[in-house]
C-alpha cells in the first residue's frame, strides 16, 4: 500500500503527558514520576514509527496511552481523527478496536487452555455480530496469512515455538482490522534467526493491510530494518525525531549519537564518518532517578557536550532537517 505525505495521520499525539503519583516510603510525601512529558508525533497509514530509548524512558507508558489502557494526564491523542484522550468512556470503548497490541512475550498474552483457533476468534466474538462459521473462516484465513498451517487451528499455545506463538499474537491483533498496532519489543524474546522472519512478516502484513505500527524497541539494528520514522526518548521526553535514514546517517542529538555508538552492528553499517562522530559520544554514567530528573535538559548529566546553560531551560525540539527535529541548545556547536 502506498502512502503520500498528505495522507491524514491515523495516529497523532500532541504534548501527550502521563504522570504517576508514587509513594516514596512510609509517611513520606507522594512524588510524581513524569513518565511521559509533552510527547508529540504523527503517524500515517502503512508506516512504522519506532520508539527507542533506554529502560524507563517511557516507551511502555506511551504504548498504554495509545492503546487506551490508561488515560493521559494531559495532551491530545487522536486516533483516526477522534480525540480519545478527552473522549467519554463509550467513545473510548468504541475506538478501542482500532488499535491493538502485540507484547514481548506471546505466551503471556495467550490463554494456555484455549486452542489457537478459539484465541483468534475471540476478538470477533466479543466485538462483532459474525456467526460462528464466518468467525472460523476468518481465523483460518488469518492463520494462513501469518504463515501457519491449517492444522495449527486446533492446537494449544504450548505446542508452538516462540516464533510461531508471536505469529499467533500478531494474527490475533489483526483480526479486527485495526488501523494501528502497537508492538512493545515484539521480537526481543526470540532467537536472532527467528527475529528476522517475524519482522518480515510484520512488514508484509503492513504492505497488505496498510496498518500503521508503533514499534517499541531498544535494539537499533531492528529499528533500522523496520522503521519509517524514529522517536528517540530519554526520561519521558523526546530527544530527537527523524525519518529513519536521516536518524541513522546524520543523528543530531548527543543522546541519539550515544545510543548509536553503543550499537556496533548498526554503526558498522553506517559508514566510517557517522561511526567516528558517534564514537566521540559513547553513553556513560547512570540513568538519573525518574523521581528527581535533572533540571533543564534531562540528558545533561550524561552528555559530553553539556554546559551550564543546559541546566537552565528545557530545550525545545527545533527543526534540523526535513521532518527532523532535535531538542538540544548546542546543536550548532556540536555539529
Ligand atoms: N504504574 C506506574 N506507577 C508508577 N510509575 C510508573 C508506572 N508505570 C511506569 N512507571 C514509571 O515510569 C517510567 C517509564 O516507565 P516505562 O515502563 O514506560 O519505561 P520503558 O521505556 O517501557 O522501559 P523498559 O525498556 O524497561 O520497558 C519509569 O520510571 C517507571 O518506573
Ligand atoms: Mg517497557
Amino acid at each position: 500500500m502506498s502512502t503520500v505525505d498528505s495522507d491524514p495521520p491515523v495516529l497523532e499525539a500532541e504534548a501527550l503527558t502521563r504522570h504517576y503519583a508514587v509513594s516514596t516510603g512510609f509517611l513520606k510525601p507522594r512524588a510524581t514520576v513524569r513518565a511521559l512529558e509533552a510527547v508529540s508525533f504523527s503517524l500515517t497509514a502503512g508506516r512504522t514509527l519506532a520508539v527507542v530509548g533506554e529502560s524507563g524512558c517511557g516507551k511502555s507508558t506511551l504504548a498504554r496511552q495509545v492503546t487506551m489502557l490508561e488515560k493521559p494526564t494531559a495532551g491530545l491523542l487522536r486516533l483516526a481523527g477522534t480525540d480519545v484522550a478527552h473522549a467519554d468512556a463509550a467513545t473510548r470503548k468504541a475506538m478501542r478496536r482500532t488499535v491493538q497490541m502485540v507484547f514481548q512475550n506471546p505466551f503471556a498474552s495467550l490463554n494456555p487452555r484455549k486452542k489457537i483457533g478459539q484465541a483468534l476468534e475471540e476478538p470477533l466474538a466479543i466485538n462483532t455480530a459474525l456467526a460462528a462459521p464466518e468467525r472460523e473462516a476468518r481465523a483460518r484465513a488469518m492463520l494462513a496469512r501469518v504463515g501457519l498451517r491449517p492444522e495449527h487451528y486446533a492446537r494449544y499455545p504450548h505446542m508452538f515455538s516462540g516464533g510461531q506463538r508471536q505469529r499467533v499474537a500478531i494474527a490475533r491483533a489483526l483480526m479486527l482490522e485495526p488501523r494501528v498496532v502497537v508492538a512493545d519489543e515484539p521480537v526481543s524474546a526470540l532467537d536472532v534467526s527467528i527475529q528476522a522472519q517475524v519482522l518480515n512478516l510484520l512488514m508484509d502484513l503492513q504492505e497488505e493491510t496498510g496498518v500503521a505500527y508503533v514499534f517499541i524497541s531498544h535494539n537499533l539494528a531492528v529499528v533500522e530494518l523496520i522503521a519509517d520514522e524514529v522517536l528517540v526518548m530519554y526520561l519521558g521526553r523526546v530527544m530527537e525525531r527523524a525519518p529513519k535514514a536521516a536518524l541513522f546517517a546524520a543523528p543530531r542529538h548527543p543522546y541519539t549519537r550515544a545510543l548509536l555508538a553503543s550499537t556496533p552492528k548498526v554503526g558498522a553499517a553506517r559508514g566510517e564518518a557517522a561511526l567516528a562522530s558517534a564514537a566521540r559520544t559513547a553513553l556513560s554514567g547512570e540513568l538519573p532517578s525518574p523521581l528527581a530528573p535533572p533540571s533543564g535538559c534531562v540528558f545533561r548529566t550524561r552528555c559530553p557536550h553539556a554546559v551550564a546553560a543546559c541546566a537552565e531551560v528545557v530545550p525545545p525540539l527545533v527543526p534540523v532537517g526535513p521532518a527532523h527535529d532535535a531538542a538540544c541548545i548546542r546543536l550548532d556547536e556540536i555539529g
